[in-house]
């Protein structure tokens, strides 16, 4: 019997690239930089699966141009790339990786944390630079950790995972504000949920890590910015458009608020001549906060298994749109 025939947008850990070789007839994009758009809908024009990066577009054009497609599994835990109503119109199954992830985007925030509220990267350029002269009383002072009010957006599995890392470690008080209560974060953590208004005003650190959804887009603008307090700190390791990036710049330049660390900006990569890039008291990092070794082949593992089970016509392990029952 002829395997099935996908298309892996990117060579991913072998820990799941093995077992898609094994099951399906694969072709892999070899390139570091993703398929244009317009090869992307040539390749998969005669494929069942796809195996997708957030820097793919699944949109309607595409899934036109791709009669056969039973499944795409995005290898990520962020779907924002894929439009997944056109692909449940189209009875195609959407996989994601929730969980895999969780705790090395979680230690990655906390890194940026700790990164803008100490000028880590900014200390270790003034020594590359050739600045450190003496140890000075009053320079490179920062914020501290230790006893402070978190202020967390989107208390989903990484926004708990963080509030666990500053609760438990740092003795931190936690605010939250989600569109759903988190019991277990209340209970486990104290946690306390909140308005926006509360959180962006009581809060020394504001982290976001809600999905990038019509509700959050542009989320923290220049109004959220401004009732920030000024000695505050803001993390982004969730998607990029959940700030305005012109309104996080003019804040962090005129001192409304002290430092951000931003694993994520908007558009992605940042220009090289971004305003944002001209200023000290940011710490800005190329969307790598799930880039461990554990995390990347346990996303790799169960891409795969999304994408099999797609195509076996099976549920798939980690469902996006769970109605689509997919096609044997
Ligand atoms: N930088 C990276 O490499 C990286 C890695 C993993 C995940 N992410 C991002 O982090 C996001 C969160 O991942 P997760 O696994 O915790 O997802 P999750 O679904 O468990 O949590 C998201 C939370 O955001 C909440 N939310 C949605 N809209 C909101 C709003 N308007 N206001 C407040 N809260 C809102 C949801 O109710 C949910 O509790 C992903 O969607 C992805 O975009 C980024």
């Amino acid at each position: 019997m002829s395997k099935p025939k996908v298309f892996v947008s990117r060579v991913i850990p072998s820990a799941g690239l093995d077992r898609i070789r094994e099951y399906c007839d694969a072709e892999v994009w070899p390139e570091q930089m993703p398929p244009p758009y317009e090869v992307l809908k040539a390749k998969i024009a005669d494929k069942q699966g796809l195996l997708a990066l957030l820097t793919d577009q699944v949109d309607p054009e595409l899934l036109d141009a791709a009669p056969d497609l039973r499944v795409v599994s995005n290898y990520a835990v962020g779907f924002d790339n894929v439009d997944v109503p056109a692909c449940t119109a189209r009875g195609v199954a959407v996989g994601n990786t929730p969980g895999a992830l969780t705790d090395a985007t979680a230690d990655f925030a906390f890194a940026l944390l700790c990164a803008a509220a100490r000028h880590v990267a900014a200390g270790d350029r003034y020594v590359r630079d050739g600045n450190w002269k003496t140890w000075e009383p009053r320079g490179h002072r920062g914020v501290e950790l230790f006893g402070a009010t978190i202020g967390i957006i989107g208390m989903g599995r990484i926004g708990y995972a963080m509030a666990y890392r500053c609760a438990r470690g740092f003795d931190m008080k936690v605010l939250y504000h989600d569109q759903y209560r988190s019991e277990k974060a209340e209970t486990d953590l104290g946690a306390q949920a909140v308005d926006m208004d509360t959180l962006l005003r009581e809060s020394d650190f504001v982290t976001v890590h809600c999905d990038l959804n019509e509700s959050t887009v542009g989320l923290m603008n220049a109004d959220a910015f401004r009732k920030m307090k000024k000695t505050a700190v803001f993390i982004n390791d969730a998607r990029g458009p959940v700030h305005d990036q012109r309104a996080l710049y003019e804040a962090l330049r005129d001192g409304e608020i002290f430092a951000a660390g931003l694993d994520v900006t908007d558009p992605e990569p940042i220009a090289m001549d971004a305003p944002l890039l001209t200023l000290p008291n940011v710490v800005v990092c190329p969307h790598i906060a799930s880039a461990t070794f554990a995390a990347r082949n346990r996303m790799a593992e169960i891409a795969a298994q999304n994408l099999i089970a797609g195509l076996k016509g099976d549920p798939l392990p980690a469902p996006v749109n769970p109605e689509v029952k997919p096609r044997a």
